[in-house]
């Protein structure tokens, strides 16, 4: 038997991965720019043992079938190919998402897992090597795999992969709007805004653009440039998504009063901007001495984390069984 144990921490992104240009290798149709958390981490534990006669799942204690099991398993077949490897393997993972269930991410999942096979498995991997293999579990996996802001870049297998960057120092503000679970999966509805949106081609030309200005934002240290752009993205992409047949949408009123508490608290000079991902729950960027200006505004609206920018993926010691 072999074992190893992962640490990674979920990402939001400024400039959103939405759409792939490849399904089945999971590359994306525009590249992306995000920021690692410091809160929320995924612990995984990867244990490759010749006795299994298949892969096991343990997600917080309670094992798993269906889709969360054949994804992990589809994901093994991948190392275990990389590896020369028939062994099956049980993988056991912890969200540690304290009072905020629901946001339990895919990102931090799958880059856990990714640095936990890895390693389990034998496989000397670096870290664009492992964000390739994380980007294949999960998309916004990818970016997890590095510390602080990740730019994650389109192309072809080898290259769509991210890299870190540097950007203007920033705090996110998350407000918890709802923990269930979200009534269509991203996934799920990125393949239906690709197909179904009539706003999807202006969605992927209009975030390549974005992107180079985010970028351009990123070098100049130009945080108030950058978080308009981003917030700017993330009504683009609600606006693609609402636009399917049959329609998503991802926010709900109280959503919508968050978006509109930080434009007014822009208005009073707080340096906050808006973000959403796929789900009702709002991420206020901000600079960080704003940090308590954006809680005492968003309060009263909803549960409040702040986030820093967190680590990348953190191998553990972990002796052999
Ligand atoms: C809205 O990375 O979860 O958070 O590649 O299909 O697993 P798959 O998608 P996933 O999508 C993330 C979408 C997003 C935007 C982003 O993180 O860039």
């Amino acid at each position: 038997m072999t074992r190893a144990t992962c640490t990674a921490h979920p990402n939001i992104a400024l400039v959103k991965y939405w759409g792939k240009a490849d399904a089945a290798l999971n590359l994306p149709a525009t590249g992306s720019l995000s920021m690692t958390l410091d809160v929320f981490p995924t612990v995984t534990t990867v244990t490759v043992d010749d006795a299994l006669a298949r892969d096991e799942f343990v997600l917080g204690g309670e094992p798993q079938s269906g889709v969360p099991a054949e994804r992990v398993t589809r994901f093994l077949d991948l190392v275990r190919a990389q590896a020369g490897s028939a062994a099956h393997a049980r993988v056991e993972s912890r969200n540690d998402v304290p009072s905020a269930a629901g946001l339990a991410s895919s990102a931090s999942g799958f880059a856990a897992l990714a640095g936990a096979a890895a390693a389990a498995y034998g496989l000397d991997l670096d870290p664009t090597a492992l964000s390739r293999l994380a980007r294949r579990g999960s998309g916004s996996a990818s970016r997890s795999v590095f510390p602080g802001f990740a730019l994650w870049r389109t192309g072809d297998d080898a290259h769509s992969v991210a890299e870190p960057v540097r950007a203007p120092d920033m705090a996110m503000v998350i407000a918890i709007v709802d923990r269930a679970q979200k009534p269509v999966s991203s996934r799920e509805a990125m393949r239906r805004t690709r197909e179904t949106s009539p706003y999807y081609p202006a969605w992927v030309s209009s975030t390549a653009e974005t992107l180079e200005a985010a970028i351009a934002a990123c070098a100049e240290g130009d945080l108030e440039r950058l978080g308009a752009l981003a917030e700017t993205n993330a009504m683009r992409m609600h606006a693609a998504i609402q636009a399917c047949d049959p329609p998503i949408r991802y926010l709900t009123a109280t959503s919508v009063a968050l978006f509109d508490r930080v434009a007014a608290l822009r208005a009073h000079g707080v340096r906050a901007w808006a973000t959403a991902d796929a789900g009702p729950n709002v991420v206020a960027m901000c600079h960080p001495d704003d940090v308590a200006a954006v809680r005492q505004g968003l309060g009263p609206l909803a549960e409040l984390v702040v986030a820093r920018p967190g680590p990348g993926l953190a191998l553990h010691a972990d002796a052999d069984g």
